[in-house]
């Protein structure tokens, strides 16, 4: 623990202040404005800011749009044209490895997955409603003929995920606007010559607190350490255990329940990827593809649901954020198939 905090914790608690505040790391003096969970540690934060009203605004449901019409010249995914007779496939089985056909399929979904992104993320704005994001993204991927793989997925009813300030994963977009100062995740996922491509990034709503700030910067810190570890030979086990340690680092909290997925002419399949510490056993292998995804939050790791069956928000309303790439694991290390090539 950092020789702050003991210091701190022998100090009466009513007599502390911010001024009073200072960094053995640093030597600085910590302000309400540049305090941080890595300075004081994670306790120390969450009790000097517990009494300060919340900067951002806690979401509730609004109301879904009707379903958007996809051209029948493009081609859908089976869980769209067989939804009864589809076999969603199995997060614990053979890990796929994929031939060099198929990873050229990979790559131009995964490219064009980052195009989509990049053409949504320009629209945000305050005032802009998470459907009118979702209006964007299903036309940038109509206009490069390729189908939102969200859309019907297990009876999602639109084109990407929006999720804003508390709500964890998996927003469904709505008549809700966006506010300045909101952080939100858009994870957008494309299904293009039969493969999927899947990334999702966090953004702020114009300016927002610093809180905010370490939470997006290092939620995609810890996605970019964990790839960088990739490739051959190495367990899936060290994404979680370098994603958990950087995480507490900051005081920040890993949300344990939703994990990144082996991902091809599937959405979802084997390997079930862990982002908290863990030991499991399996290695990886070049030919395979999959994403990190990990989701930080400030406060708690438990999540409610919401009864639309697919939001969750944080249980005590704290803010999440969550960073995506798809990856290929090749002879000499990894390629991230979602980043933009310019
Ligand atoms: N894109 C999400 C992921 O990273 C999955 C969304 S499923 C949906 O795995 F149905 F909500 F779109
Ligand atoms: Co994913
Ligand atoms: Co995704």
């Amino acid at each position: 623990m950092h020789s702050l905090v003991t210091r701190l914790a022998r100090t009466s608690t009513s007599k502390l202040s911010w001024n009073h505040i200072f960094c053995d790391r640093c030597s600085g003096v910590l302000s309400p404005h540049t305090a941080s969970r890595r300075h004081i540690g994670a306790d120390w934060f969450r009790y000097l800011t517990s009494k300060k009203e919340k900067s951002y605004a806690v979401v509730a449901p609004a109301t879904v749009s009707p379903i958007k019409p996809v051209p029948s010249t493009i081609r859908v995914p089976g869980y769209v044209s067989h939804p009864h007779t589809y076999n969603y496939g199995d997060l614990d089985g053979q890990i796929e490895i994929k031939s060099e056909d198929q990873i050229e399929g990979m790559r131009a979904a995964c490219q064009t997955a980052a195009q989509v992104l990049e053409e949504t993320s320009q629209h945000i704005a305050p005032g802009c409603t998470t459907d009118q994001l979702d209006q964007v993204a299903h036309n940038a991927c109509i206009k490069r003929e390729c189908y939102p793989s969200p859309l019907a997925y297990k009876s999602f009813p639109k084109s990407i995920c929006t999720s804003v300030n508390n709500v964890v994963v998996h927003g469904i977009p709505d008549s809700r606007e966006l506010q300045l100062g909101d952080i939100i995740s858009i994870d957008v996922t494309v299904y293009l010559n039969g493969f999927h491509g899947d990334l999702c990034a966090t953004y702020g709503v114009g300016k927002i607190d610093s809180g905010a700030d370490i939470l997006l910067q290092v939620t995609q810190e810890c996605r970019d350490l964990a790839i960088s570890q990739c490739g051959p030979g190495v367990h899936f086990a060290n994404i979680g255990n370098v994603i958990q340690e950087h995480a507490e680092e900051y005081g920040l909290e890993v949300v344990p329940y939703f994990c990144g997925h082996g991902i091809g002419s599937y959405f979802h399949g084997a390997p079930q990827v862990l982002h908290y510490g863990n030991d499991g056993p399996e290695i990886m292998l070049p030919g395979m593809t999959f994403t990190i995804e990990p989701i930080l939050s400030e406060g708690d790791w438990e999540v409610k649901s919401w009864p639309d069956g697919w939001t969750y928000t944080t249980s005590d309303h704290s803010r999440t954020a969550q960073w995506e790439h798809t990856v290929l694991i090749t002879e000499h290390g990894c390629e991230v198939l979602t980043e933009l090539n310019s």
